[in-house]
């Protein structure tokens, strides 16, 4: 199904295409993904569910604290260096970004862009139509000469009909650390999905957040203010709100572990005693003992060698790397292997 809802006003240029599919706008899918998640073992439930209003409001939160340096730092490195980012092309290449969300980073990126190019076409990809219609708006009170086709649409599927329709060079934007959630395997393959719609003179820029020392990234997944727990809660209270389960918060605990050999973050929520719970809507009565968890959540951290491997297996390499000082954080612009 698709529901083109084309929104031109006289000053600007706004195209939002509804691809339908919001995560969890289909309560069936919602309901089988639990069930099946809490069946494995160890019982799991998916992190794309995190993100509904309260859990998109809740990581907004996490990106503005202390411990959560991936935000402020990649922010950085894009304010230092948008113009060497976007830099390269005779024409203006389309701003094609996987996973807008907020877009507030992005605006760095679509600043330097006007500035060297004059006019610029961002098309955002995001999952979430609120984020999508927000972001196109504020930044066109900013940016009035900004042309915008939203796509409200699963990246992995959207991203290849986006690049058919286009004709110039492109910048593929993935910010974040978005791709530490995927599996090695899931993330090689969204890479070579994002190689397989590129041309030699399209660009990735890919925003990875660097492995380091346990203290650090504990932190930033287990924050002093409790936020990251509540963010992690809520995906039991979603499962309460929509599929009328009876999880009693209070007898979880969040808890966030480095695993050095992984070289990933893992978020848990671990029972607290021995109990059950039952989801109407799943058809599902689980039972949880005491220390129990449930894994909602990786969050790989990548060397420069493990980076260096993923673009190759995706038939990539690398033109450009920013790092912080510290190494906290890394910024690379990949093109195909052997092109100029
Ligand atoms: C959105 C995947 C980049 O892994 O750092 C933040 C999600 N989870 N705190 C991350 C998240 C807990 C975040 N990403």
């Amino acid at each position: 199904m698709s529901l083109q809802t084309p929104r031109c006003t006289a000053a600007t240029h706004v195209t939002i295409i509804q691809r339908g599919g919001e995560t969890g706008s289909d309560p069936g899918a919602f309901a089988s993904a639990v069930r099946q998640g809490l069946l494995a073992n160890p019982k799991t439930l998916p992190w794309p569910y995190f993100y509904d209003e309260e859990g998109s409001r809740l990581f907004e939160l996490i990106c503005q604290l202390p411990e959560y340096y991936l935000t402020r730092t990649e922010d950085a490195l894009l304010k230092a260096h948008a113009d060497a980012m976007v830099a390269g092309w005779e024409r203006p290449p389309a701003l094609v970004e996987l996973g807008s969300g907020s877009a507030i980073k992005t605006q760095r990126l679509i600043e330097a862009a006007l500035r060297r190019y004059g006019s610029v076409h961002y098309l955002p990809i995001d999952v979430s139509s609120t984020f999508i219609e927000e972001s196109a708006e504020s930044l066109l009170r900013v940016y009035p000469d900004l042309r915008i086709t939203g796509h409200v649409a699963d990246y992995r599927t959207e991203l290849g009909r986006v690049a058919e329709r286009l004709t110039g060079p492109k910048l593929v934007i993935f910010l974040g650390s978005s791709l530490g959630n995927y599996e090695p395997r899931e993330a090689s393959a969204l890479l070579r999905q994002v190689a397989w719609v590129m041309g030699p003179s399209d660009r990735l820029l890919l925003g990875t957040d660097l492995d380091k020392d346990r203290a650090v990234l504990e932190a930033a997944y287990d924050d002093a203010q409790g936020v990251t727990a509540r963010f992690n809660l809520n995906l039991l209270a979603r499962v309460n709100r929509e599929l009328g389960a009876d999880f009693d918060l209070d007898a979880f605990a969040h808890q966030a572990r480095y695993c050095a050999d992984l070289e990933r973050v893992e978020m848990h929520l671990v029972s607290l005693m021995d109990q059950t719970v039952t989801i109407p809507a799943s058809r599902l009565t689980a039972t949880f003992s005491d220390g129990e968890s449930i894994h909602t959540e990786n969050s790989y951290k990548y060397t420069s060698a493990r980076l260096k491997d993923l673009a190759a297996r995706a038939g990539l390499e690398e033109e450009h790397a920013w790092t912080d000082d510290q190494g906290l954080f890394r910024l690379q612009r990949w093109k195909l292997k052997g092109t100029h």
